[in-house]
């Protein structure tokens, strides 16, 4: 995406954390910017602290896990701005604890939010971001955590995979349209991430506060820690910023992260020997169709 000023980006969590910070750097970058969020509250805050920057921003309440509000809040996007550019899936929640404790409601919350979030924006915005004929772009915020799964944390690893796998997808699929796709994986930023109860609908449970899951748990004590000692939201934001600029695919913001993603590469070349000299194996060809 080379050029930003007059166009439209439309942000879901942007009421504050990341979402809030892109919108700022997008706005600063001369976007119209749609903050989107199910907190109402936090939202309305964040338009007017941005207003009160100078920047053309709106907002709209949104439930990223109900595609009907998707539509609606499309909708008031559309008549808001007249077009839209951008879209930035980054509203996601973090269902963390031992496998042998997570509900199903624990998995559904988090796979309606975090996968199903993603599915429905491009339902809905595909064609929002196709029809202007000027270039479309989508940004997928996934995780670290998407790109090699971590204990105790199983629904958030698995729908954060889920989100860097669709975004490989997309991106070739989205390619004739003129929609780019780029997918951003954080290691820990300072954000109220690890408070993500806070917001949880009542059809899943209702709001459960960090202070009262680590009275329950004091391990969950943890989960704060490590997000407080993270990078700071702007930074996550000027990357992203850049990473959009150079088309980047894969944005990270945690250069030592390699480590990981090379042990499992590592794992992995070596699970290709081992099928290579297989004697199961041994008639099946070495080449064939590889699609990407
Ligand atoms: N902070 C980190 O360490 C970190 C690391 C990797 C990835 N991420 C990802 O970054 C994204 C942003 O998280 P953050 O760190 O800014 O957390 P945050 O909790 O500070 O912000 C999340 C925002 O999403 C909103 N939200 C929650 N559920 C929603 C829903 N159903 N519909 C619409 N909005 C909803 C919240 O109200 C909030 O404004 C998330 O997808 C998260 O998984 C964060």
């Amino acid at each position: 995406m080379k050029d930003f000023k007059g166009k439209t980006a439309f942000i879901t969590g942007g009421a504050e954390g990341i979402g809030f910070h892109i919108g700022r750097v997008l706005g600063r970058e001369g976007m119209n910017v749609m903050l989107a969020d199910i907190d109402t509250t936090m939202l309305a805050q964040a338009v007017e602290t941005l207003k009160n920057e100078g920047l053309k921003v709106e907002g709209v309440a949104l439930d990223v896990a109900l595609k009907e509000e998707w539509e609606v809040a499309a909708e008031k996007a559309v008549a808001t701005f007249g077009k839209v550019h951008l879209l930035v899936g980054n509203a996601g929640v973090a269902a963390t604890g031992a496998h042998k404790h997570l509900t199903e409601t624990d998995w559904r919350w988090t796979i309606d939010v975090n996968l199903m979030g993603i599915v429905y924006g491009a339902q809905v915005f595909h064609s929002l971001l196709k029809s202007h004929g000027e270039g479309g772009q989508i940004l997928n915020v996934a995780s670290i955590a998407g790109i090699h799964g971590v204990s105790f944390s199983g629904p958030y690893c698995a729908t954060k995979a889920a989100v860097v796998s669709l975004s490989e997808c997309w991106r070739s699929e989205f390619k004739k349209d003129g929609i780019g796709v780029s997918v951003l994986c954080p290691g820990f930023v300072k954000s109220r991430v690890y408070d993500s109860y806070r917001n949880r609908q009542a059809r899943y449970g209702g709001p459960v506060y960090h202070d009262d899951l680590v009275k329950e748990k004091p391990a969950r004590k943890y989960n704060k820690e490590l997000v407080v000692t993270g990078i700071d939201t702007e930074i996550a934001a000027n990357r992203v910023l850049e990473g959009l600029r150079n088309d980047e695919f894969f944005i990270f913001t945690h250069p030592h992260y390699r480590e990981l993603h090379q042990m499992r590469v590592k794992e992995m070349d070596a699970g290709f020997d081992r099928s290579d000299v297989s004697p199961a194996l041994v008639d099946v060809p070495r080449k064939g169709a590889i699609l990407t």
